[in-house]
């Protein structure tokens, strides 16, 4: 039988925020991946869509005052628009919230369920007494039980960034209200991960895909393989089979959807989705390098599990910087698509190709506006844009269009070897390779035009420039054919001016060394822009103004040394009594044992607490201020609290009244 077509696949974005640059360091390797495999006669689809699900995309609902469903279809309608805006063009974009997505998902539980890897065991979940409802991964916030890192919920994101799995959590708070939450039994499911271990081992040697995922993956599974916690109490996302009161967890959903989304597509094109999930297969999966462990390890299992086929690679991109700081939203070092790219009149191809030749594709990629402005102006303007423009403009000027001549048999042998260079390195998902030897074929079109001069050549020896000029439109060919999955567009427009006016796209590429036919060509025009450095000046500076912005909404205060610092008395204080200060509405008088006295302390807490919510509990107190009068009464120190709801600090162990804060 024939090999299935090949079903490429991109991580799903969350929808909960626009579409950046770390989107885009997976998706457009991966479109220029699909568009490659195409032009070299390879059947294949192409599949993504948006994550609907997980306690994120409700908490930011919850936070804009609409619905997770609303929220989802408000991003997702971005991402499809962005996506098609950068040239990232897919067969089927679909939504995991959607029935196909329930149905699959469902079944594929059922099937795991069937088959044995379901259990059922009590879990001691964070609750939230205050919020009245248990707190699944990102509403809850603790310490992490491997590192003794602040962590929140599901994942140790700032300490080892080991996967939390609930319960886990050590000295767990409420994110919603930050109050102290306590450990209550709750029943969920579990997948028997641990039974895949063998299997994995043995699997991961064979998958194809990036060395990367393969090696990190094989590392966690030898040193320890737990099962894996499925359900979520949660309403927003796919229930679990005859429970309510459960969801699955969102990484559980979200892979099927990948699933789904196929099915969807088949059903439009009238094709069996099930060429592509069940038995061998060619599907490969372009993903970020942080969630290795959920496509390498649970993913696999849990196809396995339910009968399905697994992946046949995984392609493993490397992580995004901005001027050389971690990719971090909240500390303003991000790139966002829209606004701060295509927006600004910038080209789709010109970040393609920054993003696909900066480094290897498993590397770290440190982004800054500088380097982007250099890199297309010295390689994409200076070398490719030049050798089009005075190869046409002779061209046309002295013959009206590619004139008639012989190919030189080495114009042949380079081109032919190019080519071969080019296949080896997308073969391999190694895009800089590729993207270096089309832009030395550029370069040694370049060398060729300079060092037989056929501005001289014409004046003595008409016949030989124009074979001369001839070699250099071969050349050209071959380079526009080759350059299109990485700049679709310039590739389309440097086609049409070689006098086509058809799709470039729809002719294999290696109809790079079949002979350019004689034929008139338009004037040609410069086929790439410079970027003005006061373009790159300018976005620079506007990515320097959001730090600015992001730090001074962390409030970033100016250092301070230790002895200051020392100067404050800080202590734990209980509080014992709590009453309102008459006629203000604003302010509650408290009575607060500080360990060795009593202290009378007025707070701005009334609108946000009432008096018996806070009687009995520890808080933090600043207690060397001087004393004051408010509203004629007097308070004598300071309760500390975060944040416009006044929420208050409270000790995450049991102290006494009087420890001092250090
Ligand atoms: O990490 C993420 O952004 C996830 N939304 C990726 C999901 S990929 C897939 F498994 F669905
Ligand atoms: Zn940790």
């Amino acid at each position: 039988m024939n090999s299935p077509p090949l079903l490429v696949t991109c991580g799903l974005p969350y929808t909960n925020g626009p579409c950046h640059l770390g989107h885009l360091r997976t998706y457009i390797p991966a479109d220029a991946f699909v568009r490659y495999m195409r032009r070299v006669g390879e059947d294949v689809v192409f599949i993504s869509g948006s994550d609907n699900h997980g306690t994120p995309i409700v908490v930011s609902a919850e936070q804009a005052g609409v619905s997770p469903r609303k929220l989802s279809e408000k991003y997702h309608q971005h991402f499809d628009l962005t996506f098609k805006r950068m040239g990232v063009i897919f067969d089927h974009f679909g939504m995991t919230d959607n029935p196909t997505n329930h149905k699959r998902t469902t079944e594929i539980v059922e099937a795991l369920i069937n088959n044995g890897y379901v259990f059922k065991q009590i879990v001691y979940q964070a609750y939230c007494i205050k919020c009245k409802r248990f707190l699944p991964d990102r509403y809850v916030e603790g310490i992490c039980p491997h590192c003794g890192t602040l962590a929140r919920g599901d994942e140790c994101d700032q300490g080892c960034g080991k996967h939390l799995e609930p319960g886990e959590i050590k000295e767990p708070v409420c994110k919603v209200c930050g109050t102290k939450a306590e450990f209550r039994d709750q029943e969920h499911y579990f997948f028997r991960l641990s039974a895949f271990k063998e299997y994995l081992l043995s699997y991961l040697e064979t998958v194809k895909g990036t060395s990367n995922a393969r090696n990190y993956a094989i590392g966690w599974i030898k040193e320890e393989l737990h099962d894996w916690c499925i359900t979520r109490t949660l309403e927003w996302g796919v229930k679990f089979p005859g429970r309510d009161d459960l969801v699955v967890y969102v990484w559980v959903d979200a892979p099927i959807g990948y699933i789904a989304f196929t099915e969807e597509w088949a059903k439009k094109e009238d094709k069996d989705w099930k060429r592509f999930w069940c038995g061998q297969n060619r599907v490969i999966h372009f993903i970020g390098g942080d969630i290795i462990y959920h496509h390498c390890v649970f993913w696999p299992a849990l196809l396995k599990g339910a009968g399905y086929g697994v992946p046949y690679a995984i392609v493993a991109s490397g992580m995004v910087k901005v001027d050389d700081h971690k990719f971090s939203k909240t500390r303003g070092y991000v790139v966002w698509t829209n606004e701060d790219y295509l927006d600004k009149g910038l080209p789709a191809d010109y970040l393609r190709y920054y993003l696909l030749s900066y480094t290897n594709h498993t590397k770290e990629l440190n982004f800054s506006w500088k380097v982007f402005g250099e890199r297309i102006n010295n390689e994409v303007v200076n070398i490719f844009g030049n050798f089009v423009y005075r190869t046409l403009f002779f061209a046309h000027k002295e013959f009206g269009g590619v004139p008639e001549g012989d190919i030189d048999p080495a114009i042949t042998t380079e081109i032919e070897k190019c080519l071969k260079t080019v296949d080896g390195f997308m073969q391999e998902y190694e895009f800089k390779g590729a993207v270096d030897t089309m832009m030395n074929l550029a370069a040694f079109g370049n060398t060729y035009i300079q060092s037989n001069a056929p501005w001289k050549l014409i004046k003595t020896d008409k016949t030989l420039a124009s074979t001369v000029i001839k070699n250099c439109t071969q050349i050209l060919k071959a380079l526009a054919l080759l350059i299109e999955p990485i700049m679709p567009e310039k590739a389309q427009d440097c086609w049409e001016m070689l006098g086509n006016t058809d799709p470039i796209a729809t002719h294999s590429i290696t109809e790079a060394i079949t002979e350019i036919k004689a034929r008139s060509i338009p004037l040609p025009k410069p086929l790439f822009a410079k970027i003005e450095e006061s373009q790159i000046t300018e976005l620079d500076a506007l990515l320097q103004k959001r730090v600015a912005e992001a730090n001074k909404k962390m409030e970033k205060a100016p250092t301070i040394s230790i002895e200051d610092f020392q100067r404050l008395e800080i202590k734990i204080g209980r509080v014992l009594g709590a009453e309102p200060v008459p006629k203000s509405n604003k302010l509650l008088k408290l009575q607060v044992d500080i360990g060795n006295e009593k202290r009378q302390i007025v707070a701005g807490l009334q609108q946000f607490y009432k008096p018996e919510e806070i009687v009995g509990r520890d808080v933090v107190v600043l207690t060397n201020l001087a004393p004051v009068k408010i509203f004629g009464v007097e308070s004598n120190g300071m309760i500390l609290a975060a944040g416009d709801a006044a929420s208050l600090l409270v000790p995450l162990r049991d102290v006494v009244p009087g420890t001092k804060i250090r």
